[in-house]
């Protein structure tokens, strides 16, 4: 005979671990040109206890992209880390242009694969980041690099469907705009 109770109790608590679970599955990150998995606890702790890094590491999307108060400082970040090899405005210089349509790692037009490239390199020049900036930065930096997107937004894959529809390819020129303090997340304010 099968007791209903314990069954219904044995359900719950499968629901329950399944929930558990459901909460702190992580994507899994690799490099960019080795597959090899990597370890985030290359990095350090800084930055990996953001709410917009907890998110990303469930989701694999990068919530930043939504937040126009980060991309002063993402532009900060990505002058003085990225755009002596990528250019000013990544429009390419020893190392590839970021701000089209042509990836040589074609996984880079999504935000998993634009975070494990700068978080574990790629190859010659393009050293892994992990040193040099915290996981929560390369976030900042990922939405900076977006944002100078010059190309056609049926390749933005990264974009969903509503900033698709309010999608303007970057001018060339113009800065971030300038963060609104009491509304810019803790994380995103620059550490003088
Ligand atoms: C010392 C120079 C140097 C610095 C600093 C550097 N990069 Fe790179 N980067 C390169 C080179 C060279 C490549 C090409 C490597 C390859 O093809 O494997 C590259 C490749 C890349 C790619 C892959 C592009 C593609 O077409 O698939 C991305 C994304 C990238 N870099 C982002 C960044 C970001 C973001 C930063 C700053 C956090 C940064 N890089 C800092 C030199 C650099």
């Amino acid at each position: 005979m099968i007791n209903r109770k314990l069954l219904m109790a044995g359900f719950a608590a499968a629901a329950l671990a399944l929930g558990a679970a459901g909460a702190m599955a992580q994507i899994e990150l690799h490099n960019t040109v080795t597959g090899e998995p990597l370890n985030l606890s290359d990095a350090g702790e800084e930055g990996q206890d953001t709410p917009a890094f907890k998110e990303f590491i469930q989701t694999g999307k990068n919530p930043y992209n939504k937040e126009p108060n980060c991309l002063a400082n993402g532009e900060q970040l990505f002058l003085s880390m990225c755009s002596g090899c990528h250019g000013h405005v990544a429009e390419g210089k020893i190392g590839p242009g970021l701000n089209d349509d042509y990836w040589t790692y074609p996984d880079n037009n999504t935000d998993k694969g634009l975070f494990e490239t700068i978080f574990g390199g790629a190859s010659g020049q393009m050293g892994p980041m992990y040193g040099a900036v915290n996981p929560d930065q390369m976030l900042q930096i990922m939405a900076w690099v977006r944002h100078l997107y010059k190309d056609g937004v049926e390749n933005a894959v990264w974009l969903d469907d509503e900033q698709k529809a309010s999608f303007k390819p970057y001018d060339g020129h113009s800065h971030a705009p300038k963060a609104d303090p009491a509304k810019t997340p803790e994380a995103c304010k620059a550490s003088e």
